[in-house]
């Protein structure tokens, strides 16, 4: 049982709600920890296909890490929360299942971070993303600064974290920092359906894919060829593939067995 998250299944989907909704759903350390736990549970989860996180309420995904607490944050303690805040969204970004954010208000700081290690982004069309810190005097502390400008481009990132300004979601979708953006009533069933699709998918594929994408961040292209190979290669050993074949050369729809 969690205090400040909420997770539930449905069927082999998993959705994960912030829910801090008094704090705008704000990242605290005891949410961290939490968090933390909840992720290993999640990485033993065999049966898992998608996860969707999301957040409490109906202002807010995350509106950043918990501002009370960084009255004491003295150096060290910066370092320790965010070398711990990095490794935890890092365990999110490579979940062996991809991860779906569906923002249902304000992702600031914190919770633009969260967003940005989640795979895929869909939002409502009230949501409004930032990186305020600079505001308050600090820096982003929990990826952001390196994974806005992957994803959004070099200029674009600079000025959200350089400004502190708000963009609104119509903003957020024409520079890519999100994949959709619906009505406040259909995003959990917009997020769903996405993942639906996910799920349907031969789970060892996408599980490779993803891997194989997310090192398209990191490191040379010629070591993301190299394991995008390997992982191809191993895509050709499993019963699926075999199954995803054939069902296509028969003109029937395949049935997988995540083998
Ligand atoms: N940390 C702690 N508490 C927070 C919070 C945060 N990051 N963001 C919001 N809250 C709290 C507010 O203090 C308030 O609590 P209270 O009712 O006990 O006073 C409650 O959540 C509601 O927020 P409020 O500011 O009253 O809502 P609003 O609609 O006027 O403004 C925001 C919404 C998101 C624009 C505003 O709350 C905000 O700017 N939050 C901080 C964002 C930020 O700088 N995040 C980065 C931190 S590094």
């Amino acid at each position: 049982m969690y205090k400040t998250l909420i997770y539930e299944k449905k069927d082999d989907i998993g959705i994960l709600t912030v829910n801090r909704p008094d704090k705008l759903n704000a990242i605290s350390n005891e949410l961290t920890s939490e968090l933390s736990s909840l992720l290993d549970e999640l990485e033993k989860d065999d049966k898992l296909r998608v996860l969707i996180i999301t957040g409490s309420g109906d202002k807010a995904f995350v509106a950043g890490a918990d501002i009370q607490e960084l009255v004491d944050r003295d150096a060290r303690m910066g370092r320790r929360v965010s070398r711990e805040r990095q490794e935890i969204f890092s365990r999110i970004e490579n979940l062996p299942v991809p991860v779906i954010a569906a923002v249902n208000g304000y992702a600031l700081g914190g919770g633009l971070e969260l967003a940005l290690a989640c795979n895929v982004r869909v939002c409502t069309e009230k949501a409004q993303f930032g990186a305020p810190e600079v505001k308050l005097g600090i820096i982003p502390g929990d990826g952001g600064t390196q994974r806005l400008p992957r994803l959004v481009g070099l200029g674009r990132a600079m000025e959200m974290i350089l400004t502190g300004d708000f963009i609104d979601a119509q903003e957020a979708y024409r520079i890519g920092l999100v994949n959709k953006v619906v009505p406040p009533e259909e995003l959990m069933n917009a997020a769903m359906e996405l993942a639906q699709k996910i799920a349907s998918r031969p789970p060892l594929a996408v599980r490779y894919a993803k891997e194989a994408v997310n090192r398209s961040q990191e490191g040379d292209k010629a070591s993301g060829f190299a394991l995008e190979s390997y992982l191809h290669a191993l895509t050709c050993t499993t019963e699926d593939k075999k199954e995803g074949v054939a069902a296509f050369l028969e003109k029937r729809k395949g049935k997988f067995k995540g083998k």
